[in-house]
Formats: C-alpha cells, sequence, structure tokens
C-alpha cells in the first residue's frame, strides 16, 4: 500500500494533471453531474449508511454532486470519474453489503475506492464485471472473505487493483486476475493465501509493484515468477512462509527494482553464488531474517554498487563483519538502517563527516560492536529519531554529542559496558525523547534531576547499573508510564511526589536501599499494572490501596514490611502475582484472597502468618505457584485443593517476541508518524509489563538449570515446609497432575503417604521428610518418571522402600533416613525376616509384608528459591500490519 502512496509521490507527471484537472474543473465545473447519476449516487450514501450511519453529510440532494467529498467529474464529459468512499461506513453499523447496480450509471467510472468500510460482500457480485472503464480499484481493508470476485477478472483497462487486508484465502482465484494484461499494480498483501504462488502472475508485463506480502505463500521462490516482469518497481514476499535456498541473482535483470522485501520467510538467501550484477538501483531492501549467506556471512557485495537507497534492513541474520561504514558514505539519501541481531564486530567507526542529514532510524542492537560509542553520532545524525546500541560491548562514557539529537524519541545504549557519570546536561538537547534506555550497564553517579526537563519522556530506564543517591522528587514532574531504576545503589525514601505520575504503568525500584514507608499518595497510581519494591529497606504497612484495580503484579518481597495483608487488597482483582516473601507480615492469610481469581503465583515464605489455610484458596483456579513456607500456619491442608488446577496456565501477553520492521516509517507523512507514535507507545503500554518479567526462577533442588526463562508458563509449585499443618495429607493432593514440585518438609503431617500420589506423573521433586507419617511409602510412586529429587526422611514409615528401579534407582539414603522402620536396598536393612511385623499401620494399603531396617544418614532437604528478575524491556511493534488498521 505504501508503494502506491510512494508511485504517486515520485511521479511529477501526477502533479501536472492534478494542476490540469483543476483548472479544467475550473472552467466547466459548474455544468453540474447527471442527474441519474446524483440519484444513484444519493441511494449509494443511505446503502453506506445504512441503517442509521450519518457519513457523507456533503452529498445532498440540491447541490452538484462533483462537488461531494468523494467525487471527481471529468472534465470534459462532465461525468463522474472517480469515487473515493474509504473509510465511509462507520464500522459500528455491522456489515455491509453494496449494490452494483448502483454503480451501473456511472458509466465513465475509472476509479473506485472502497477501502475500510466494512464491506463484507456485493448485492449481484457479477455486475462488477460491467465496470468496464475502471482502471482502479481499491477493496482492501474490508471484511470479505473467500476467494476474490472473478468479475474482477473481466474489468481488463484495470491498471491499479488493491485487495489488500482482506480475508481472502482461495489462491486458485488469484488466476482469475492474470488475464488483466494492463494491471500495473497488484496488491494483495495481508490475506490469508496460500500454497504455491500462482505462475500465471508473470504474464502481467506490465506489472510495476506486486506486493504478496503478509500471507501465508510456502514452498521455493519460483526462479521463472519475474521473469517476465521487467517493468517491476516494488516487489515484496515478506512475511510468507516460503523456503528454501533462493539466488538473489535471479532478480538481476529486473533494471527498473526499486523496492524488494523478502523479510521473514524460512528462506536461505544468497546474494554472492552464481556471481551476479544488479541491474537496478535499490531505494528500499528488507532481507530481515533471511538466512542471508548464511554460509560465508557477508554482507551482500551488491550493496557496495548502490548509492540511493532510504531503507536498509539486514536484522536477523548472521552477518559477521566489520560495520559497513561505506553503506552510509555511498548512500546520502539513507534515512534507515537496521542491523539488529546480527554478528557485526569490532569498532562502530562513522565518517567524520556526512552531508546526509536524512537517517532517522539506527538500529545496530544485539551485535558484537565494542570499544567507543562514535563521539560524532549526534552531530552526525542529527535528525534520527531512533537510536539502538543496546546488547553491545561498548565501553567508555556516553558521547555528549547525543544532546544534538533535537528529534530523538528512542534511545537505547542497554545492555552494554558503559560507565561513568552522566554530565547533567547531557539529554537537555533532546527534548523530544519518549523511551531513555540506560539499563545494565555501569554507569555511575546521580540520577540526573535535569530529566525533568524532557516533557516527552514516558520510559525511563536506568536500572542495573551504580547509580547512588536518592531519587529527585522533579522526576515525577514527568508524566512517565515506566520507571526503572531497580538494581542500583538508590538511598532515602520514596518520594511522595511519586502520586503525581498518575499515568504510570510500570513501576520498578527493586534491588536498591530505600528505606521508609511507601507513602500514602502511592494509592494514586490507579493505572499501575507493575509493581517491584523487592529487595529495599522498605517499612511499614503494605500499601493498603483501593483503586488499584489494574495491578497484575506486585513484587514487595525482602524487605521489612509488616502489619497483616490489607483487606484493600480484595480490589485489585487483576492481581497475577502477589509476592511478599522474606517480611514481617502477621495474622492469616486472608479467605477474601478468592477475590484475586486471576492470581497465578502466590509467595507468602518467611512471614510471621498464622492460623489455617483458608478453604477460598482453592477457589484460585489459575494458581501456578504456592509459597507459604516458613510461616507459623497450622490445621489441615484443605483437601478441596484439588479444585487448583496447577496445569499449565498460560501468562497472557508475557513473554512474546515481537518482529521488528521499520520499514515503513518514512514513507508516512507527518501525521501519520504522529499517529505511529502512538500506537507504539500504546503497544509498549500492554506489553511493557508483561515484558518486565524476563526470568523467573522456579529452583528445586537439582533442577536450577532446566527453568530458566519462560518459567512461569508452565512452572508449577506448591511448597508449604516449616509450617506446623497438621492431619493427612489429602488424598486429593494426587490429582494436581500438573505439579513439578511438593513440599509438605517440616510440618506434622500424619498418617500414610496417599497412593494417589503416584498421579503427580509431572512431578520432579517431591519432599515430605520431618513429618509424622506412617505406613509403608507406595510402590507406585517408582511410576513418577520426572522425579529427581525425593525425601520422606524423619518420619515413622515402616516396611519395605520402593524398589531401586527408573527415578527411585538415583536415591539414596538420605532420602529415607529417620524412619527406623524402613528396609531394602539402598537402605543397609535387609527386609528378609522370619515373622511378619505385627505393628503394621492402620490404613495400611499396601499387599507387601515387609520387613524392616533401619538406616540413618545425612539428609539435604529440597528447597525452593524464587526469584523475579525484572529488566526493563521496552520495544515497539511497528508492525506493518498495525498500522494498516490505524
Ligand atoms: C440494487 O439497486 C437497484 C438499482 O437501484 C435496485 O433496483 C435493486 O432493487 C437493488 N437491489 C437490492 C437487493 O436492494
Ligand atoms: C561504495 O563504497 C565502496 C567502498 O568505499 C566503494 O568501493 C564503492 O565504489 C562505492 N560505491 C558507490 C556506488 O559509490
Ligand atoms: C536473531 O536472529 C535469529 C535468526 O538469525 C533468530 O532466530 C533469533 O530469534 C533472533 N533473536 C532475537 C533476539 O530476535
Ligand atoms: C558535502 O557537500 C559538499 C558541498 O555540497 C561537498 O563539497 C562535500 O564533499 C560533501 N561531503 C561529503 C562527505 O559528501
Ligand atoms: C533543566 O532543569 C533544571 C532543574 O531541574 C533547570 O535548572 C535547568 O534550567 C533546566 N534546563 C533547561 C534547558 O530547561
Ligand atoms: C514540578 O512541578 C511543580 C508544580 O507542578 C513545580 O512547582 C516544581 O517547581 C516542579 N519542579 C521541577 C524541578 O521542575
Ligand atoms: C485512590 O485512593 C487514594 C486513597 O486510598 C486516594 O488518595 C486517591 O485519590 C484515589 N485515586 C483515585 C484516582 O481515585
Ligand atoms: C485463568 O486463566 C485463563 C487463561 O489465561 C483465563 O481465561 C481466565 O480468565 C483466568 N481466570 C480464571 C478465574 O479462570
Ligand atoms: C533495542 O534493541 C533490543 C535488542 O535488539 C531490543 O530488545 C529493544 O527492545 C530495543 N529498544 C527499543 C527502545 O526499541
Amino acid at each position: 500500500m505504501r508503494f502506491i502512496l510512494l508511485l504517486m509521490e515520485r511521479s511529477p507527471a501526477s502533479y501536472l494533471w492534478v494542476l490540469f484537472f483543476a483548472f479544467q474543473f475550473w472552467t466547466y465545473g459548474c455544468l453540474g453531474c447527471l442527474e441519474k447519476e446524483k440519484s444513484s449516487l444519493l441511494e449509494l450514501k443511505s446503502s453506506i449508511n445504512h441503517p442509521n450511519g450519518t457519513s457523507l453529510l456533503s452529498w445532498r440532494v440540491g447541490a452538484d454532486c462533483c462537488s461531494w467529498k468523494g467525487v471527481t467529474c471529468s472534465s470534459t464529459t462532465g461525468r463522474v470519474i472517480e469515487l473515493d468512499l474509504s473509510k465511509t461506513r462507520d464500522f459500528e453499523l455491522g456489515d455491509w453489503y453494496l449494490n452494483v447496480s448502483l454503480l451501473l450509471p456511472l458509466e465513465e467510472l475509472r476509479s473506485l475506492k472502497l477501502r475500510d468500510n466494512w464491506l463484507s460482500g456485493f448485492i449481484d457480485e457479477g455486475e462488477l464485471a460491467m465496470l468496464r472503464n475502471l482502471e482502479e480499484l481499491a477493496l482492501g481493508g474490508l471484511n470479505f472473505k473467500g476467494p476474490i470476485p472473478p468479475a474482477i477478472g473481466s474489468l481488463t483497462s484495470l491498471k491499479i487493483l488493491d485487495l489488500s487486508s482482506n480475508g481472502h484465502n482461495d489462491s486458485q482465484s488469484i488466476q482469475g486476475l492474470c488475464k488483466l494484461k494492463n494491471l500495473q499494480e497488484l496488491d494483495l498483501c495481508c490475506n490469508e493465501f496460500d500454497g504455491m504462488i500462482p505462475l500465471c502472475l508473470s504474464n502481467l508485463t506490465n506489472l510495476q509493484l506486486l506486493d504478496l506480502s503478509y500471507n501465508q505463500f510456502s514452498g521455493k521462490i519460483p526462479a521463472s515468477l519475474t521473469a517476465g516482469l521487467s517493468s517491476l518497481l516494488y516487489f515484496s514476499l515478506a512475511y510468507n512462509r516460503f523456503s528454501g535456498l533462493f539466488a538473489l541473482g535471479s532478480f538481476a535483470h529486473l533494471s527498473k527494482l526499486k523496492g524488494l522485501e523478502l523479510s521473514n520467510n524460512d528462506l536461505e538467501v544468497e546474494t554472492e553464488y552464481p556471481p551476479w550484477n544488479s541491474a537496478f538501483q535499490l531505494k528500499f531492501l528488507g532481507l530481515s531474517n533471511c538466512k542471508l549467506n548464511r554460509w560465508t556471512g557477508t554482507i551482500p557485495s551488491f550493496l557496495y554498487y548502490q548509492y540511493d537507497l532510504t531503507e536498509v534492513d539486514l536484522s536477523h541474520n548472521h552477518l559477521s563483519e566489520a560495520f559497513p561504514i561505506w553503506l552510509l558514505e555511498n548512500n546520502t539519501r539513507l534515512e534507515i538502517l537496521n542491523l539488529r541481531n546480527n554478528s557485526f564486530f569490532g569498532t562502530f567507526n562513522l565518517p567524520l563527516h556526512s552531508n546526509n542529514t536524512n537517517m532517522m532510524l539506527l538500529d545496530i542492537s544485539n551485535n558484537h560492536f565494542s570499544e567507543k560509542l562514535p563521539f560524532n553520532i549526534g552531530t552526525l545524525f542529527p535528525n534520527l529519531y531512533l537510536l539502538n546500541v543496546s546488547r553491545n560491548f561498548f565501553q567508555g562514557s556516553i558521547p555528549p554529542s547525543v544532546g544534538d539529537m533535537t528529534s530523538l524519541e528512542s534511545l537505547d545504549f542497554s545492555h552494554n559496558n558503559l560507565s561513568g557519570e552522566i554530565p547533567d546536561n547531557l539529554f537537555d538537547g533532546c527534548f523530544s525523547l519518549r523511551i531513555l534506555k540506560l539499563t545494565n550497564n555501569s554507569l555511575q553517579g546521580k540520577i540526573l534531576s535535569t530529566l525533568s526537563n524532557l516533557t516527552h519522556l514516558r520510559y525511563l530506564c536506568l536500572g542495573s547499573n551504580h547509580f547512588m543517591g536518592t531519587i529527585p522528587p522533579s522526576l515525577f514532574n514527568v508524566s512517565l508510564r515506566g520507571l526503572n531504576i531497580g538494581d542500583n545503589q538508590i538511598s532515602g525514601t520514596i518520594p511522595s511526589q511519586i502520586g503525581h505520575l498518575s499515568d504510570l504503568n510500570a513501576l520498578i525500584l527493586n534491588g536498591n536501599h530505600i528505606d521508609g514507608e511507601v507513602p500514602l499518595e502511592f494509592c494514586q497510581l490507579t493505572k499501575l499494572h507493575f509493581l517491584d519494591l523487592a529487595a529495599n529497606n522498605l517499612s511499614g504497612p503494605i500499601p493498603s490501596c483501593f483503586n488499584l484495580t489494574n495491578l497484575e503484579y506486585m513484587h514487595l518481597e525482602k524487605n521489612a514490611f509488616s502489619g497483616s495483608i490489607p483487606s484493600a487488597l480484595s480490589r485489585s482483582s487483576s492481581l497475577i502475582s502477589f509476592n511478599i516473601a522474606y517480611n514481617n507480615i502477621i495474622g492469616a492469610i486472608p479467605s477474601f484472597i478468592s477475590k484475586l481469581s486471576e492470581l497465578r503465583i502466590l509467595l507468602l515464605r518467611r512471614n510471621n502468618l498464622q492460623g489455617y489455610i483458608p478453604v477460598e484458596i482453592c477457589q484460585l483456579k489459575n494458581l501456578s505457584l504456592l509459597d507459604l513456607s516458613y510461616n507459623r500456619l497450622s490445621g489441615q491442608l484443605p483437601s478441596c485443593i484439588n479444585n487448583l488446577i496447577f496445569g499449565r496456565a498460560v501468562l497472557h501477553n508475557a513473554f512474546h517476541i515481537s518482529q521488528t520492521s521499520y520499514l515503513t516509517i518514512p514513507t508516512m507523512n507527518i501525521s501519520q508518524r504522529e499517529n505511529y507514535a502512538m500506537v507504539y507507545s500504546y503497544s509498549i503500554i500492554d506489553s511493557t509489563v508483561a515484558d518486565d518479567i524476563t526470568e523467573v526462577e522456579f529452583i528445586t533442588k537439582s533442577i536450577v538449570n532446566s527453568y530458566r526463562g519462560g518459567i512461569l508458563n508452565y512452572m508449577t509449585g506448591i511448597d508449604l515446609s516449616s509450617n506446623q499443618l497438621t492431619g493427612e495429607i489429602p488424598l486429593e493432593m494426587g490429582q494436581l497432575s500438573g505439579l513439578h514440585s511438593l513440599n509438605l518438609s517440616y510440618n506434622q503431617f500424619t498418617g500414610p503417604i496417599p497412593v494417589t500420589l503416584k498421579n503427580l506423573s509431572q512431578i520432579e521433586s517431591l519432599d515430605l521428610s520431618y513429618n509424622r507419617l506412617n505406613g509403608t511409602i507406595p510402590s507406585e510412586l517408582t511410576e513418577l518418571n520426572y522425579l529427581s529429587v525425593f525425601s520422606v526422611a524423619h518420619n515413622n514409615l515402616s516396611g519395605r522402600v520402593p524398589d531401586m528401579k527408573s527415578q527411585f534407582s538415583t536415591f539414596t539414603e538420605s532420602s529415607y533416613e529417620g524412619n527406623p522402620l524402613l528396609c531394602g536396598p539402598p537402605l543397609n536393612k535387609s527386609c528378609i525376616s522370619t515373622s511378619p511385623i505385627s505393628e503394621a499401620p492402620e490404613e495400611d494399603e499396601n499387599e507387601d509384608d515387609d520387613n524392616i531396617v533401619s538406616f540413618y544418614g545425612s539428609l539435604v532437604g529440597s528447597y525452593l528459591v524464587f526469584l523475579i528478575g525484572t529488566i526493563c524491556v521496552l520495544y515497539f511493534t511497528s508492525q506493518r500490519r498495525a498500522m494498516y488498521f490505524l
């Protein structure tokens, strides 16, 4: 679609035509339009407004229809020749079926644009074929699915056909278009076509634009496809499922080509062999995620001969070279250079001087660049609006010229080895800055109070550095949406001005030395989704805010919070994760906990909680990690515990990776760019929060490594150890078949080990040690194929220990010690005995007549460690798709 814009933009002839036409209209316009055209347009108006819309106000009965919005008449005949009804119908009015008969009186109609009208189909689709003079037809952005209407194939005058963003899925129906020999632009982007590309498209020899991107075409790219398409200017196959090796040289003959996009298929694009000479001078090149020159890692050599490039995307390949400084030198109109996620290495040298003031976007993140950042980066690219150098090995300080980039909106220096203090006024010139990310470096000094001069700043991420001093209250004069200063050496209290941040979504202050109480004003942060204050010296009560209804993640662990769990919490019904472990919280686990129905993670470890585990906890259907260990909880374990699924609940939105393609931005005009800025800020809001959790370790002894990253998606566990729980282990426990880890050690559980535990088929760690369990160990437990940590030590168990088969062959005496009546290997005590045991434990369901052995050894109880790491990860989803739906 942008190509169309572009073609118009670049063709001076079209301006002339507009001028010429304007003049003609002035002379002949007063003739007015034909009555039959007018009346059918009025019918069309009422159809598009059906049942009660109010669009097309200018279309009034008395007026000359040539002056109506969207209507253009011929200067010579006065007949309607163009009809542009894009985005006219209010989508709330629902589906729309266009009565094609209404268009038939418009006999000279050449251009019909109906984009974005919730059009679901046509009344008498066949009549479309009668619009014989049609040269341009735009039916994109609609709601109509299935095959391309065959009647379109009869419109032999068609030059421009836009069917993008529909739900078309019948690839066969594309063949109907192959008769349209005059076609110059064919946009089939963003549909659901699959299978092979119909080869007959190669007959469309006048084609200048062919956009097949964002479909599900698959197979190899047929080499013969472009053989006849020597007029092609723009060609996109991006975002499909093409596969196999593709030699770029097969496009060498497309001498007029200006734009080429092959990004994000499953292709392996080879640019060097067989050798070829490019006949084209490209403006746009998209080869992201193309396994480009997979075996050599070299930059395509044809690029050496290009001097007109404006947008280049080589991201997500394995290119392994020094920075292609010549690309900047040769292409003085370059606007976008995306080298993200390759293996570029060495120093990042920029030209000393450049006449290129167009550079807007430079992304060299996720490579192996080292040494210092170029001192002149800001002077060289004064109009840059995005600069991302994160995830490299840059050292030294941030170059002062950064302040020269007055248009900069997004600056990401995170994940490098940058050091030194940041000069007070470094960013003062960057007054457009919306995103500033300096996380994971070794930066020092104070947090600049001058950052408050950046009134557009929305996301400030300074986490994981060596910043010291206090939080400057002036920072809260900027209406931040995300603030991350976690994992530094910040001291002092949380300033009460924090209440000014009424748009704040994410607040990350963890891992500092912040003390005092959380100020009352904190409760004004009603948009907060993500809160991490963990590992500070905060004291006083847990903030009791009735209006934090959006809060999803609340991490207050490892502080000195006291008092009980506030009842206000019951209103935070969006909570997904609640962690107050390692504090001094007293009182009972409130029964209102059941109101937090989205809760997946509940960590209350090491507090002074007392009383029973409320049965209401069983209503937390989505719970997957429950840690109540090291408290003083008593009473029985509710048998309704089997209500909990502890299954593979998938954290919504979390951990999804966005594909970044920047290629669209520069073709937008200013107002589109503004919208775009909004789109990306919204998408950040929606995703920051979830993306902030990058790693949650749920460590059960011996399986530390298996759970890094993405763990919340599938890790499930219960730790109730070190309490005063009594009664029997409920049989229902065995129904938690998704459970990976269960720790009931150091309690006063009595009775037998339920044989139902054999159903915990996913269990990897089972610790029942230090209780008062009796009876035999169910031999069925050997069916637990994933068990790697097992202990029943220090109980009153008796009889034969499970056979040393499968996982049980790995458990040693220490798993059983402290049970004098157990026998059989690996214990030293054999079970051979002449008399069967008389003191068999009550309710022993086991059939074996086991004998008794005793053995003492050492036991290492399994344990759980929860560690929530937070990193401010901001990104934008500049997906073209998002833009299409603007
Ligand atoms: C379509 O429009 C024509 C011409 O106005 C009219 O005669 C016909 O009844 C319409 N069809 C429907 C189904 O409304
Ligand atoms: C681009 O730069 C390279 C290296 O400086 C040079 O060899 C080549 O001739 C230049 N190409 C153009 C088209 O300027
Ligand atoms: C980097 O690119 C490779 C393909 O070359 C892709 O598989 C991987 O997911 C990318 N990594 C990131 C972080 O985008
Ligand atoms: C920049 O432009 C000036 C004059 O137009 C020219 O003399 C100079 O060589 C150019 N510099 C570069 C690096 O292209
Ligand atoms: C930046 O803010 C500081 C105080 O925070 C102020 O003294 C200074 O004048 C401001 N600079 C500009 C350029 O506005
Ligand atoms: C912050 O804003 C308040 C009022 O909105 C103002 O009084 C104060 O001076 C501002 N502080 C800074 C450092 O700009
Ligand atoms: C939220 O509640 C706090 C007190 O609990 C109050 O000060 C604040 O004004 C409330 N905010 C909103 C937006 O209702
Ligand atoms: C639990 O998770 C599912 C899946 O994410 C979600 O649809 C549901 O609303 C959540 N809450 C409850 C109470 O089931
Ligand atoms: C910068 O690039 C990194 C890695 O490629 C990405 O994760 C991050 O989101 C980008 N930052 C911004 C602000 O877009």
